[in-house]
C-alpha cells in the first residue's frame, strides 16, 4: 500500500460529505452503511476528541461487515484485532493516543497490518501523519449541538489509490 503523499492528510484534495446523527444508535447506522459503501477492505481515519464516538463508530463498522467481535477501546493495548472464526475474517482496531512516537508503528507492526488488506480503523491517526494509506476514507467527528448529537464529515478514498 501506498503511503499518502500528503503527509497526515488523507483527505487532502477530496469532497467530504457530511451527515449528522442522534445517539450511539445513529452513529452505529451510519457505520453500518458506510462499512457496506466502502466494503471489506477500507481503511478508517478517525477523528474527533475524547468521547466523540470513534469506539461506537467501529462497532457499527464491525457489525456492518458481520464480524461479530466485542468491539472495547484498545487505549492500553494500541492494537485490538477482532476476529470472527465463523467469517474467517478479521477487523483491525487501533488507537494511537498513547503512541510514544513514530518509530512505535514499527515495533506493532504498523507495515503488516496495512499491507494485509485486512478492514482497519485507526483513532488518533494524526499520530501516524506520513504513514497513512492514501486510500484512506477520512471520518470527522464533531459533538453537537446536543451531548447525544453528532457531526460526521466524511471523506471517501482517492479512487486512483490501492485500498
Ligand atoms: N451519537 C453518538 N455517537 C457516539 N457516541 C455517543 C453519541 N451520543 C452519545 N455518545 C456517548 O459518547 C461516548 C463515545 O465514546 P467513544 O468511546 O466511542 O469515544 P471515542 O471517540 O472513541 O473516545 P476516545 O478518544 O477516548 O477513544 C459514549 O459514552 C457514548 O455513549
Ligand atoms: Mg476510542
Amino acid at each position: 500500500m501506498k503511503p499518502s503523499p500528503a503527509s497526515g492528510d488523507p483527505g487532502a484534495g477530496r469532497t467530504a460529505f457530511v451527515r449528522s446523527v442522534r445517539g450511539v444508535p445513529g452513529t452505529q447506522a451510519l457505520a453500518r452503511e458506510l462499512a457496506a459503501a466502502f466494503g471489506p477492505r477500507a481503511f478508517y481515519a478517525l477523528e474527533g476528541d475524547l468521547g466523540a464516538g470513534k469506539t461506537c463508530f467501529v462497532q457499527g463498522l464491525c457489525d456492518g461487515l458481520g464480524i461479530r467481535a466485542a468491539v472495547s477501546s484498545p487505549t492500553f493495548a494500541i492494537a485490538n484485532e477482532y476476529r470472527d472464526e465463523a467469517a474467517g475474517r478479521r477487523f483491525l482496531h487501533l488507537d494511537l493516543y498513547r503512541l510514544s512516537g513514530p518509530d512505535e508503528l514499527d515495533t506493532i507492526g504498523w507495515d503488516d497490518y496495512l499491507d494485509s488488506g485486512d478492514p482497519m480503523a485507526v483513532e488518533w491517526p494524526d499520530r501516524a501523519a506520513g504513514r497513512l494509506p492514501a486510500g484512506a476514507v477520512r471520518v470527522r467527528i464533531s459533538i453537537g449541538p446536543g451531548p447525544d448529537d453528532r457531526t460526521f464529515e466524511i471523506t471517501p478514498p482517492d479512487p486512483s489509490a490501492g485500498r
